[in-house]
């Protein structure tokens, strides 16, 4: 492969093995294992594997091999490891470098299982967590101590779409030698820059915009050769979080298109952010990429473009939002984002019911809050859908 490529060529090309048959689609090897030609190349291998010598599918595998290359191409990360979903990767990423006494740093507004993995487990184990508000650079600087190891953030968080400033945390946590740990399945690996920006490890859930077609759950952590073979690769080939060979393929095939997704979907949620942008009966339209988002400037540095979700909030509540979720005709109600098929979500009694309401209303997730993830279906459509929605509200 060669280092000049630009994006989309990788994104084809990028960490391919071919067999002996030399297939052009890339082989699923759905193996376990692997045999030695001898007592003795078992013996070494055990040793130390080669690029291109396997030992057991927890391990690693050339499928799983193939995803990892080809996600560390488009990241611009040094090296990848697969997981089983994104929950396995943040827990990887943190559990494997993290240990009794140390401290950790992460913004208040987190998917649920990634606050439970740092309010509940860490904890459990003697880490100690300091949450901020990921936006007030005040507040990251005054949690981080001397024993930070580590912080953590989603760049933009679910489902209230704030955006933390990626360079500046980094340079603050840099000041006291912690790894910056982000989660960017909002950011999506299209439009990240952020190893460029000063993240040392980044995290997605390849369950969303990487497989994009709502088939498999997977995830991955991405860093450099010493972090992820060094520390992580041990902690995940003894511990069971690793991805299938199967799944590994499904991603590979969801990396051929992604960049082309992901632009369509990015585009369509400008437009109808745009759309419905002081529409009667919304009280809030929030998207990143929309000029009126507070953080727009940010997110034009940062990301280029604003992501594939949009926030919008009901006027009257929980009632009104379920009136108009009601009413939608090709949007889907459910809980994924990413996906080919626009998805929505009313966090309130779905994501985020597990919070108390005080929780709730601190994050910004009000009773008429709906979370929209955009497809890839024809925007007009889309804007046709919902406009006839809140119609019926
Ligand atoms: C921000 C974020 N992180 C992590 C995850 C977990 O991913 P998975 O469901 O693949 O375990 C999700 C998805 O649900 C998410 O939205």
């Amino acid at each position: 492969m060669s280092d000049d490529w630009n994006i989309r060529t990788k994104l084809v090309h990028e960490g391919t093995r071919r067999s002996q048959y030399n297939e052009v689609s890339e082989a699923i090897f759905m193996t376990q294992g692997f045999v030695y030609d001898s007592a003795e190349a078992a013996e070494a291998r055990f040793i130390e594997s080669g690029d291109d010598e396997f030992i057991y599918a927890r391990y690693g595998n050339p499928t799983v091999a193939m995803f990892e290359r080809r996600i560390a191409a488009l990241e611009g990360a040094e090296d990848a490891f697969a997981t089983a979903s994104g929950m396995a990767a943040v827990n990887g990423a943190l559990i494997s470098l993290l240990k009794a006494s140390d401290h950790v740093v992460a913004a208040r507004a987190l998917f649920g299982s990634c606050l439970y993995i740092l309010e509940e487990i860490l904890p459990r184990y003697g880490v100690d967590v300091t949450f901020v508000d990921g936006t007030d650079l005040d507040q990251w600087q005054a949690a981080l101590r001397p024993d930070t190891k580590a912080v953590f953030f989603e760049t933009i968080a679910n489902p209230t779409l704030e955006v933390i400033d990626v360079n500046a945390v980094a340079a603050l946590a840099r000041g006291v030698g912690a790894l910056v740990i982000i989660d960017n399945v909002f950011a999506t690996p299209v439009f990240s820059r952020a190893i460029s920006q000063g993240a040392d490890v980044v995290v997605y859930s390849a369950t969303k915009h990487i497989d994009g077609q709502g088939r498999a759950l997977g995830g991955v952590i991405l860093g450099s050769r010493e972090f992820i073979r060094k520390t992580v690769e041990p902690f995940m080939k003894h511990t069971g979080g690793s991805m299938s060979p199967f799944t590994a393929w499904i991603m590979l095939k969801g990396l051929e298109t992604i960049d082309l997704r992901v632009r369509a979907q990015a585009a369509s949620a400008q437009a109808i952010s745009e759309a419905l942008y002081g529409a009667d009966k919304l009280s809030k339209v929030i998207y990143p990429g929309h000029a009126e988002h507070p953080q727009n400037a940010l997110v034009k540095r940062q990301m280029g473009k604003g992501g594939t979700v949009v926030a919008l909030e009901v006027e009257g509540g929980k009632p009104a939002a379920f009136r108009f979720l009601n009413a939608l005709k090709i949007i889907l109600m459910s809980n994924n984002l990413g996906d080919a098929k626009s998805i929505i979500t009313h966090p309130a009694t779905t994501t985020h019911q597990r919070l108390s309401d005080e929780q709730r209303a601190a994050l910004g997730i009000s009773p008429g809050l709906l979370r929209l993830s955009v497809g890839i279906e024809d925007t007009d459509d889309l804007i046709s859908d919902l406009k006839q929605a809140l119609a019926a509200v």
